[in-house]
């Protein structure tokens, strides 16, 4: 994808022209959450509306997101690295007083010789991600615009402690690509806005994760700048229009989602704002007869009664306007400063028919506060297919891990005690992560800097098994694939050396040759791949991380596998291996502390530290069939090794 634009020419039809959103592979069920936390059945399914909420454990914060989000669009649209010329984030998880999301997202662009992006983050709560993508509008806009696009980064990660606000948490990111000619154009002109000093909602204490929240204020709040940011977007609109505003003229309405409910009762608002704009609408008649003098005030705002009418009024033009965009939001919970647009994404992937022509209200809200309603008018398909296609979102939810609420639970734990601890090596499986994410390696102890790796989005960057391989016998690949899947650790000291160990004479073949400690995982134990590791790193070599000074480090983002002929196979029972490698620290002195002794008949008869190079062109040393296999190995784990002994020095 490339700009044709030119840069002295006036920008028109400003707005969005490619979309994606990222979210965790984990949620929990609403329904499932209500039993775990014994409130009424349907208080979050009805009385809050929502279906799953999706969080992310020890793997992911708010920058692995961000990149995770970024480099899908880039990826999925192909566009130019050196295309963008302006980058906002609009975040308030916020990890660092003083770094922004944004000169961490620099990462992907440096890497093709782009450091000319302005922009920086933006942070209010969920409005950050309103007021970056009017930024980035107004560039193009501008006299300042060079010709390339803005990209828009927003979303969050919102966690609650434990209470009636948990289930009113989620996740996602979504990612914007702003330019010139696109199909999705913002209204030129026409906002409202409305800006107050609030203490609903606020994040003083930056040691935790937790926001303080007045749930009952944030409503008040939240209506309060409904109605005033209504008033003041029709009044702009006639303004600048010279016509009479009418709510109708709108396709679709898209509100910040906190929880469903609120914009249920939002859409209701709009209909009980019009009804005192015209009292004398038939359609109002149910208002006037029974809230002729209530008005706007504070005693509105919580009116069950008022409520009820206004749902009762607006509910089939919600059917249609509004909850086409909801369902993300129902899936993912609040992303905070992503909710507004993942209603967007919503939207488009709900509807089919062409969107030519239709009109899109929208309504940002941020505790605090600040809120905007601004709008949308779709001129054209193509994008909109295009996101459709790309964004694939109803395949995607439906391939996420359903977790328990106790495990979810456990997962926030462990997050607020990370949090405590500011320097940890994650330990949740990387299997878990969708392709196209990025996810922690581990923040160093000494400058507590963090430290990412990327799974890769396309299955033709992922080191698989040859074509010839596969060709071997197809039947005995989905078998080997399925029964030998094996875990390796890969053992290293502060010379890059590898712990290398001598197969002893009960194995079949290639006794006396050298490889590292490895074996199969307990499949009909379920054993997850991390604490296989850990089970034949004990049995095999005798260390444990916690007792003996071993320090896990890394996973290989995927499995290596190595196929053997069919003489070996034969002889061996089995047709080779698929092995998840995982790396490991050792200082080189506690080579002493191996016991190859746990196993009887030991596996192993010898251990020796080695360069994994020489190892490698070694004939006499290395086991002939797994060369190709410790080949891969080698390039892959030598960027983690490397890495890993550089802030070892640094910390020194
Ligand atoms: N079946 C159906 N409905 C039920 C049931 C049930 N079994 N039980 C309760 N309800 C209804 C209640 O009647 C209530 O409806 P209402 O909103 O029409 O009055 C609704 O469910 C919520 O129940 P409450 O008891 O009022 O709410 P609770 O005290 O549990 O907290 C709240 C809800 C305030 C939203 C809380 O989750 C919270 O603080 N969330 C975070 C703050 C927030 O999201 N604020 C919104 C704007 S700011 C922002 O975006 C962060």
């Amino acid at each position: 994808m490339n700009m044709n634009s030119n840069s002295n020419s006036k920008a028109d039809n400003v707005g969005i022209i490619a979309m994606e959103i990222y979210f965790p592979q984990n949620y929990v069920n609403q329904t499932d959450l209500e039993k775990y936390d014994k409130v009424s059945e349907g208080k979050y399914t009805v009385g809050l509306g929502q279906t799953n909420m999706a969080f992310s454990g020890d793997r992911e914060d708010i920058v692995s997101m961000c990149l995770s989000s970024v480099r899908n669009l880039m990826e999925k649209y192909n566009i130019d690295y050196k295309q963008i010329g302006r980058l906002e984030v609009g975040t308030e998880t916020i990890i660092d007083k003083s770094k922004s999301v944004k000169s961490s997202l620099m990462s992907l662009f440096q890497e093709y010789g782009n450091n000319n992006i302005e922009g920086i983050d933006t942070v209010n709560a969920c409005y950050g991600g309103t007021n970056a993508l009017f930024n980035s509008v107004q560039w193009i806009e501008s006299s300042y615009w060079d010709g390339r696009y803005a990209l828009v980064v927003t979303g969050d990660i919102a966690v609650y402690a434990k209470g009636p606000a948990r289930p009113t948490g989620g996740a996602g990111v979504v990612s914007l690509l702003i330019g010139p000619n696109a199909d999705i154009v913002m209204d030129r002109g026409q906002r409202g806005v409305y800006m107050e000093n609030a203490y609903d909602f606020y994040k003083p204490d930056l040691s935790s994760e937790y926001p303080y929240v007045d749930g009952k204020l944030s409503i008040e709040c939240y209506l309060r700048a409904l109605d005033k940011c209504y008033a003041h977007y029709i009044e702009n609109y006639e303004k600048k229009t010279r016509t009479t505003f009418n709510l109708d003229q709108f396709d679709h309405v898209i509100f910040h989602s906190p929880y469903n409910r609120l914009v249920q009762k939002s859409f209701g608002r709009l209909y009980y704002n019009e009804y005192i704009r015209s009292p004398n609408d038939a359609r109002f008649q149910e208002f006037k007869t029974n809230f002729s003098t209530l008005g706007l005030d504070k005693e509105s705002y919580s009116n069950p009664k008022l409520d009820s009418v206004s749902l009762k009024i607006s509910k089939q033009d919600y059917i249609s306007k509004v909850s086409p965009t909801t369902l993300l939001s129902k899936e993912l919970g609040n992303s905070y400063c992503g909710s507004v647009y993942s209603g967007l994404l919503s939207l488009i992937t709900n509807t089919n028919d062409s969107l030519i022509g239709k009109k899109i209200l929208v309504f940002s809200y941020g505790s605090g506060l600040a809120s905007s309603f601004f709008s949308f008018t779709i001129k054209g398909n193509k994008s909109l297919n295009d996101i459709r296609i790309k964004t694939d979102i109803v395949n995607r939810l439906s391939k996420r891990i359903k977790s328990t609420p106790e495990q979810f639970t456990k997962v926030l734990e462990t997050r607020e005690s990370n949090n405590s601890m500011k320097s940890f090596v994650p330990i949740d499986p990387i299997d878990d992560l969708s392709p196209g994410t990025y996810y922690i390696c581990h923040i160093d102890n000494q400058k507590l800097i963090r430290h990412y790796q990327y799974k890769p989005l396309y299955p033709s960057s992922v080191p698989t098994l040859s074509q010839k391989d596969l060709n071997l016998n197809n039947n005995i690949h989905h078998g080997l694939l399925s029964k030998l899947s094996c875990v390796g650790a890969l053992i290293f000291n502060q010379e890059g050396q590898v712990l290398l160990c001598r197969r002893s004479a009960v194995k079949k073949s290639a006794t006396g040759r050298w490889q590292f400690p490895q074996g199969g995982v307990e499949v009909e134990k379920n054993e997850d791949y991390y604490v296989a590791v850990l089970r034949e790193m004990k049995e095999e070599v005798g260390l444990e991380p916690s007792v003996d000074g071993l320090k896990y480090v890394s996973k290989l983002p995927n499995p290596l596998s190595y196929i053997l002929t069919k003489e070996d196979s034969s002889r061996m029972n089995h047709h080779g291996q698929t092995i998840h490698w995982y790396l490991f620290y050792l200082p080189k002195d506690l080579i002493s502390l191996v016991n190859l002794n746990n196993e009887d008949p030991p596996e192993f008869d010898s251990v020796m530290w080695h360069s994994f190079q020489d190892f490698l062109s070694n004939p006499e040393l290395v086991v002939d069939f797994k060369k190709e296999m410790f080949h891969k190995l080698f390039l892959e784990s030598q960027p983690i090794i490397s890495h890993y002994l550089i802030d070892l020095e640094a910390s020194k």
